[in-house]
C-alpha cells in the first residue's frame, strides 16, 4: 500500500481548523482503511502483514502497546479482539510496558498502535517486545515510519495526513484496522470463528455511513459546547466497550480546551468518584448499546439517576429511540443503533466535535494546543 497524498489534503480545506476537518473526514477515513482488504465473499484478505499464517494461528497471547490517544483504541479493540478470536488480549501504556518484564513468548502477538509510527515510548517498546521473542506487527497511519520498519509485519491505517495534534480520524481508523487485524485472525482459526468474522465485517463495513449520520446531526452539540465554554470541570462515564471512550473524550477537553476532565468507569462512581457530584458538575455519559449482555444498559441508568439525583448536568450519549434514558438526561445525544463493537466507532463523535467546537469558542489554539506536538519523539 504505498500511500500518496496530495498537498490539498494537508490544507484546511476551507474549515476552521485541521481538526474540525479531520473529524469530519472520518466516513472516508474508515472506508478507506477497510477498503481492499476482503476479497468478494467477505472473507479478509491481510497478505500485506508478510507474517505466515501458522505463526499467527499458533499465537496464544495478545498485548497492545500505545501511548495517549492510541491507547484508548487499543482498550476499545481489546473487548471486540478477545470476544471474536478468544485469545487473550491485554493493553499497555508503552512507556509501563517497556520497562515491565511482561510474560512474553514466541507466540505472543505485540500490536503497537502510533498515527505518526515515530513515538519513541511505543519504539521502544516494540523493541523491548521483539528482545523478549514476541511476534510484532505495527498500526499505523504513517507510511514506512519507524515503528512499522521495526516491526514484523504493519497494518496501515488510510486515515489520510492526521495534522492537527488532538488525534481524531487516526482513533476511529486505528479501532477498525484493529478489527480488521482480529477478524482475520479468527479467519484463521477456522470453523464458526470464520463464519463468525464474515457477518461482523458487514457491520464493519457500514459504519462509515452510520459516523456520517452522526457528524450530520452535531448542530445541538456545537451549541451545548459553546454555552459550556467557560467550565472548569468536566467528567465522562462509560461501561464495559464505551469506557475508554470515556476516557478519550476526557483526554480530547484537557489538550486542546485546557479544562480539568476525567473519564471513569461507571461502575467505579460507588468506589470514590461519585464524591465529586455536585450540583451543576456537567457528566456525559456514554451508553452501552441495546445488545451488551449482563444488562449493563439498565446498571448505567441507575448510575445516571445517582449522579442526577445529586444534582450533576447529565449528557447522555446513547442509541436512537433509547427511552429509558430520557426521564434523567438533560441532553439526550443519539448515535444510529448498531451493535455493541461498532457502537465506540460512532459514540466518540459528539466527544471530538464537543471539544473542538469549545476549545474554538474560547479562541485557542486548537490545532497546536499549547505544550503539545503532534508526534512524542523524546522520551
Ligand atoms: C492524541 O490526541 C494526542 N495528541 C496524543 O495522545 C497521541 O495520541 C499520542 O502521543 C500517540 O501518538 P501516536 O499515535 O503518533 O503514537
Amino acid at each position: 500500500f504505498e500511500v500518496t497524498w496530495d498537498a490539498a489534503q494537508a490544507e484546511k480545506g476551507g474549515h476552521s481548523s485541521f481538526m474540525e476537518k479531520e473529524i469530519l473526514e472520518q466516513p472516508h477515513a474508515i472506508a478507506d482503511t477497510l477498503l481492499g482488504r476482503t476479497d468478494s465473499d467477505g472473507a479478509l484478505i491481510l497478505d500485506e502483514l508478510n507474517i505466515d499464517p501458522e505463526r499467527l494461528k499458533a499465537i496464544d497471547k495478545i498485548i497492545i502497546v500505545a501511548c495517549g490517544t492510541a491507547y484508548y483504541s487499543g482498550l476499545t479493540a481489546k473487548y471486540a479482539i478477545e470476544h471474536w478470536t478468544r485469545i487473550q488480549t491485554e493493553v499497555e501504556l508503552a512507556h509501563e510496558f517497556r520497562y515491565r518484564d511482561p510474560v512474553i513468548g514466541p507466540n505472543t502477538l505485540v500490536v503497537s498502535m502510533s498515527q505518526s509510527g515515530e513515538t519513541m515510548d511505543t519504539l521502544m517498546a516494540v523493541k523491548h517486545a521483539k528482545e523478549l521473542g514476541a511476534l510484532t506487527i505495527a498500526i499505523c497511519n504513517t507510511y514506512g515510519a519507524t515503528i512499522p520498519r521495526e516491526s514484523d509485519g504493519a497494518l496501515y491505517t488510510h486515515a489520510g495526513p492526521e495534522i492537527a495534534v488532538a488525534s481524531t480520524k487516526a482513533f476511529t481508523s486505528q479501532i477498525a484496522a484493529c478489527y480488521l487485524l482480529g477478524l482475520y485472525l479468527s479467519q484463521l482459526r477456522g470453523g464458526t470463528y470464520a463464519d463468525d468474522a464474515r457477518s461482523i465485517m458487514t457491520e464493519l463495513s457500514e459504519v462509515p455511513a452510520h459516523v456520517q449520520t452522526v457528524l450530520d446531526g452535531m448542530d445541538r452539540v456545537r451549541e451545548i459546547a459553546r454555552f459550556m465554554a467557560d467550565s472548569r470541570s468536566v467528567l465522562f462515564l462509560g461501561r464495559h466497550v464505551q469506557f475508554p471512550i470515556a476516557l478519550e473524550g476526557a483526554l480530547k477537553l484537557k489538550e486542546i480546551a485546557y479544562i480539568h476532565a476525567e473519564g471513569f468507569a461507571a461502575g467505579e462512581l460507588k468506589h470514590g468518584p461519585i464524591a465529586l457530584i455536585e450540583p451543576g458538575q456537567p457528566v456525559f455519559i456514554i451508553m452501552p448499546s441495546h445488545d451488551t449482555p449482563h444488562d449493563l444498559h439498565a446498571k448505567v441508568v441507575s448510575n445516571i439517576q445517582e449522579i442526577r439525583a445529586r444534582g450533576a448536568r447529565t449528557l447522555v450519549i446513547t442509541e436512537e429511540g433509547d427511552e429509558a434514558v430520557r426521564p434523567f438526561a438533560d441532553e439526550v445525544i443519539e448515535v444510529p443503533k448498531t451493535s455493541m463493537m461498532m457502537m465506540p466507532m460512532l459514540s466518540i463523535i459528539p466527544l471530538q466535535v464537543f471539544a473542538c467546537e469549545l476549545a474554538t469558542a474560547k479562541g485557542l489554539d486548537v490545532d497546536q494546543p499549547r505544550n503539545l506536538a503532534k508526534s512524542v519523539t523524546v522520551e
